[in-house]
């Protein structure tokens, strides 16, 4: 089976905190958590027995995948194991500043990094991040502002909503609402994990096809919905006409 596109956690932490980072709260909760190998090694052997081949797996991070104290085990770890077509990883690209021999290192095991632009920066990180595209494999999105997140239970977005889900790896699950669902269960004061639970399956066989099915009975249907930023985010709504036709 084909996943046109799996978003992958791999960190808590990030070295920065733009304003209405769509993964505030959820940076918050997973502030020390990194995936470790063998959670890693774990759902990789998933995706073969499942005979899964993702087309684009999207390293970004809960926070910042540069971050992860498992990065230079991990990444040929993911190269070898061919279970996606295409490895990008999504990154704010200031580490790659500090250390050059960093970005060669990643490139060797990615198809591309999307390096998100910030417009805070100081001018001369902005500089050195653009020279950045001199190596092929670099993409740059200029991220000027974010619109605001929803700051009171009282504002919603409309539901049924279009989301698709972001599809959030940790170490023994595969969530069904990614980061910004998080947010979302803060402001409802909503009791997760439990609820985190609920929306997730664990690390196994067939796991896709357990989301899938999860997906059609919550999507568009929580009151989670009415206050998640992925129900606002075009791009999901891209994402879930290409998985409807699966
Ligand atoms: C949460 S970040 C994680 C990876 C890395 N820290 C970064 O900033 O690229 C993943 C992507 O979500 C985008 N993003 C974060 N908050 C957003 C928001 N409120 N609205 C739109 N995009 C957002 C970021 O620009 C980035 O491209
Ligand atoms: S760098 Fe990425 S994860 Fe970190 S605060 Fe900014 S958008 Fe959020
Ligand atoms: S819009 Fe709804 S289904 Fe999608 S991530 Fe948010 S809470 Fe989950």
């Amino acid at each position: 089976m084909l996943i046109p596109e799996l978003n992958m956690s791999v960190v808590g932490k990030c070295n920065l905190n733009c304003k209405n980072c769509a993964h505030l709260a959820c940076r918050t909760e997973y502030a020390q958590w990194h995936l470790s190998i063998s959670a890693l090694e774990k759902f990789i052997i998933s995706c073969h027995d499942s005979d899964y081949i993702i087309e684009t797996l999207n390293i970004n991070a809960i926070g910042e995948p540069l971050c992860w104290e498992n990065l230079l085990e991990g990444l040929p770890l993911l190269h070898q194991s061919k279970i996606a077509k295409c490895i990008n990883l999504v990154t704010n690209g200031l580490l790659f500043l500090q250390d050059t021999a960093l970005l060669t290192t990643v490139l060797n095991y990615v198809d591309k990094t999307s390096i998100s632009l910030y417009e805070f920066l100081d001018d001369e990180k902005k500089i050195h991040i653009r020279e950045l595209l001199t190596h092929n494999k670099v993409r740059i999105f200029e991220r000027h502002y974010f619109g605001r997140r929803i700051a009171s239970i009282d504002e919603t977005y409309s539901i049924p909503c279009k989301c698709m889900c972001g599809l959030t790896f940790t170490d023994n699950r595969i969530s069904i609402c990614g980061a910004p669902g998080h947010d979302a269960f803060k402001l409802c004061n909503l009791p997760y994990p439990d609820i985190f639970q609920i929306l997730s399956v664990p690390v196994k066989k067939d796991w896709y096809l357990e989301v899938s099915k999860l997906i059609k009975d919550y999507q568009g249907k929580m009151v989670l919905c009415m206050h998640c930023f992925n129900n606002s985010n075009k791009y999901f709504y891209q994402q879930r006409d290409r998985v409807a036709s699966l």
